[in-house]
This record gives C-alpha cells, sequence and structure tokens, in this order.
C-alpha cells in the first residue's frame, strides 16, 4: 500500500479542519446569525491560504532543493481553489439568493467582485487540468496554462485590497509575501539561491513549471 508522505498527510487534515468546524458549530447551533458574512469570510480567507501555499512550492524547492516538495502543490490548489468555489456558492447563494440581477449589479458597482471573479475564472482552467493525464496530454502548453496563476494570485490579493475594509494588515502581509515569491523566481534569484544551498542546479532546473 502506498503512503503518501507525513506533509501531504497534514496539507488533507488542514484542508478539512475549516469545514469539520463549521459543521461543528452548525450542530452546537454556534453558528452566528450573519451566516452568509462568516462563510463567506472563512471560505475566502481559507481559499487564498491554500492558493499561496500552492504558489510558494516552486521557491520553497529553489531554496531548499527538495524537489519532492512538488507532490503538496496539487492538493494544496486543489483544496484552495474548491475554498474559493465555496466562498463564491456562499456569496450567490446565502447573500444573494441566486438573484442573478443582483449579483450582476453587484459585480457592476463593486470592483473587488468583479475582480475576485476574474480570478476565479483564470483558476478554472488550472483546476481542470491538474491531473497527470492533462498535463502529459498538453505537454508544453500546460506549463503555459498554468502560468495563468502568475495573474490569478495577484488579482485574489487585489480583491481582498480593495473589499471595504478597516483593517488591512492580513492582505498586506499577503501582498508582500506574493511579491517575495514571484521574485524567487526571477532566474538570476533562482541562481542566487541555489548556489547558496551549495547544491547543483539541476533539481533548480526540475522545478521551472509554473505554480
Ligand atoms: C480567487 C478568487 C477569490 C479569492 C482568493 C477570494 C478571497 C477572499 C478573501 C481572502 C476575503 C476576505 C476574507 C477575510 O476578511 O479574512 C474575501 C472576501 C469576500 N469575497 Fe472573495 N475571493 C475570491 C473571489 C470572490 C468572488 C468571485 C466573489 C463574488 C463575486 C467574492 C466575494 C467576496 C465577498 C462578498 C467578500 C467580503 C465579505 C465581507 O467582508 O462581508 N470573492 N474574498
Amino acid at each position: 500500500m502506498h503512503i503518501p508522505p507525513l506533509r501531504n498527510i497534514l496539507v488533507h487534515i488542514l484542508a478539512v479542519v475549516p469545514l469539520a468546524l463549521t459543521a461543528y458549530e452548525y450542530f452546537t447551533g454556534a453558528l452566528p446569525i450573519v451566516l452568509d458574512r462568516h462563510l463567506i469570510i472563512r471560505f475566502g480567507a481559507v481559499g487564498l491560504a491554500f492558493l499561496v501555499a500552492a504558489f510558494a512550492i516552486t521557491p520553497l524547492i529553489t531554496l531548499t532543493g527538495k524537489a519532492q516538495l512538488v507532490t503538496m502543490r496539487r492538493s494544496l490548489g486543489v483544496y484552495g481553489f474548491c475554498y474559493i468555489t465555496l466562498h463564491l456558492l456562499a456569496y450567490a447563494w446565502l447573500s444573494n439568493y441566486f438573484d442573478w440581477g443582483l449579483i450582476l449589479r453587484d459585480l457592476g458597482e463593486r470592483r473587488a467582485m468583479s475582480i475576485g471573479l476574474l480570478a476565479f475564472a483564470l483558476l478554472i482552467p488550472l483546476a481542470l487540468t491538474l491531473t497527470n493525464g492533462w498535463q502529459k496530454r498538453l505537454g508544453k502548453r500546460w506549463k503555459k496554462l498554468h502560468r495563468l496563476v502568475y495573474i490569478a494570485v495577484p488579482l485574489s490579493i487585489l480583491h481582498y485590497f480593495l473589499l471595504d475594509r478597516d483593517i488591512r494588515d492580513w492582505v498586506l502581509v499577503y501582498a508582500a509575501l506574493v511579491v517575495i515569491l514571484f521574485l524567487m523566481r526571477l532566474p538570476a534569484i533562482r541562481r542566487g539561491l541555489a548556489r547558496i544551498r551549495q547544491r547543483t542546479p539541476v533539481i533548480v532546473n526540475k522545478s521551472k513549471d509554473p505554480g
């Protein structure tokens, strides 16, 4: 029997916690009356955390030389996408009762919403082609397609930033982190990091695909 590495199991456990917490709140009557906002914020925050974690894997491989970390990227990305889908569902269902007129008006009026939708739309082809089968079928085009993540992640941060919020600390932390992760993808910095850890650059080249 194939047992996945502990870090991959940890990713699955982390992904279950927010849903388990929501179920616990439901069964103990602890869910707040303003349910829509509670769930939108929870699922949005978790979705973004997973998305950025998936985006961090390639730079992390450059930094550590541990190419095997790549196996975590797919599950982090899938969970991120699932939570963002729940986030969108909570918005459309609990906040707007699937009133498409209302939703369209909101999308037109609030830039944060239209930018969030664009980020989500860019993630759809990535989520649909995450499997090994699609990776093989698309060949080089797979890497090109998955470069959409370079747009989707900053747009997600921008969505968060544009929300009408008093406290913007977290979004600034995310923004700084994403800038660092982008910088770590620059060839000169990648080479520098590879030199620092004094390994052969072979492993660095292996992780050249986006994500
Ligand atoms: C990749 C896509 C998206 C990501 C990563 C994302 C992430 C987030 C995050 C992190 C928050 C703030 C949570 C917090 O305060 O801790 C948020 C709030 C929110 N998002 Fe998204 N979101 C995305 C797409 C969307 C879309 C498409 C919609 C609806 C059209 C949407 C509607 C909202 C709303 C209404 C809030 C604010 C809730 C409130 O403060 O009352 N999001 N989102």
